[in-house]
């Protein structure tokens, strides 16, 4: 990496922020492509957001950000224009500087549909959804757009009946409802990432035929169940690479270059050799 005085700065914010993994693959892509621009990872507190965004709205070399959990919300209240998908969703999580103005976009709903298309298509499909949380709309999103027919599960029973609401859902009491008619499980919730958290439902109910999805990075319990099984599976991976290479073509106009970000993320557990059809047996 080259830094200069012509250097445009890119990154991510959130809190926490140490365990982000985009600046690795975003300053992969730079270098790949000559860019000179690099990525770089921004702590700050949700009380600090605002004025934050409001100063740095001044660095008139800083052209784009992310923006993760727990500003997402938030970030469109510090924009001067959103867009249509952010604003139906709700969050952004790729905001543009022109100097001027901010505009925000959400990418992550392209990331779902993007690393889902790798396993199956989404019209039509009948889909279980876990959670009812900040992340799951971006997936409510992603699964309307596509035709899907989706039944909502949430632990706290009164957010299923919001969010399937706003994004035409089934909710439902218990996901055992529905899991024999399901073809698509998807998990948006935090279970699963420390160890020890219950599992969200008997996941001895799986069958070879489901496909599962987890945007959990590392695999859960829920992924481990369905790999024992025989499904097609995925885990939180493709979807993290494919939202950043749609943020990274919205700040560049160029075509991002999505192998070399994959690779860069080999030593941090990325299936490259099974990124594209996640099946125990490859
Ligand atoms: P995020 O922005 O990552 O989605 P969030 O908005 O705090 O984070 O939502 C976390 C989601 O995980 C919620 O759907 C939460 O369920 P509740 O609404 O009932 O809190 C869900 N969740 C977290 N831990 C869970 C657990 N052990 N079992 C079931 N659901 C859990």
């Amino acid at each position: 990496m080259n830094i200069k005085g012509s250097t445009h700065i890119y990154g991510v914010m959130g809190y926490p922020i140490e365990h982000s993994l985009s600046p690795v693959f975003q300053n992969a892509a730079f270098n790949h492509l000559g860019i000179d621009a690099v990525y770089i990872p921004f702590e700050v507190q949700p009380e600090g957001f605002i004025d934050t965004i409001k100063y740095l709205k001044n660095v008139g070399n800083l052209k784009g950000l992310n923006v993760t959990i727990p500003h997402k919300e938030f970030a469109l209240s510090v924009s001067d224009e959103v867009s249509d998908e952010a604003k139906e969703i709700g969050a952004a999580n790729t905001l543009v500087f022109d100097g001027e103005k901010i505009y925000a976009h959400n990418t992550d709903w392209i990331g779902f549909t993007r690393a889902v298309s790798l396993l199956t298509d989404l019209g039509g499909k009948k889909v279980l959804v876990l959670g009812a949380g900040g992340a799951s709309k971006a997936v409510l999103y992603a699964l309307k757009r596509a035709g899907a027919s989706v039944f909502l599960w949430n632990r706290t029973h009164d957010k299923a009946l919001k969010l399937a609401k706003s994004f035409s859902a089934y909710p439902i009491s218990s996901p055992e409802e529905v899991l024999g008619e399901v073809e698509l499980i998807v998990n948006t919730t935090s279970a699963g990432l420390k160890e020890g958290d219950p599992p969200l439902f008997s996941y001895e109910l799986i069958s070879e035929r489901h496909v599962v999805i987890d945007i959990i990075y590392k695999e859960t319990p829920l992924i481990e169940a369905a790999k024992k099984k025989g499904c097609m599976y995925q885990t939180g991976f493709p979807m993290l690479i494919h939202q950043g290479a749609e943020s990274f073509r919205i700040w560049t106009g160029c075509e991002p270059p999505v192998r070399v970000m994959e690779m860069s993320l080999k030593d941090y557990g990325y299936p490259i050799e099974s990124s594209k059809t996640h099946r125990q047996t490859l």
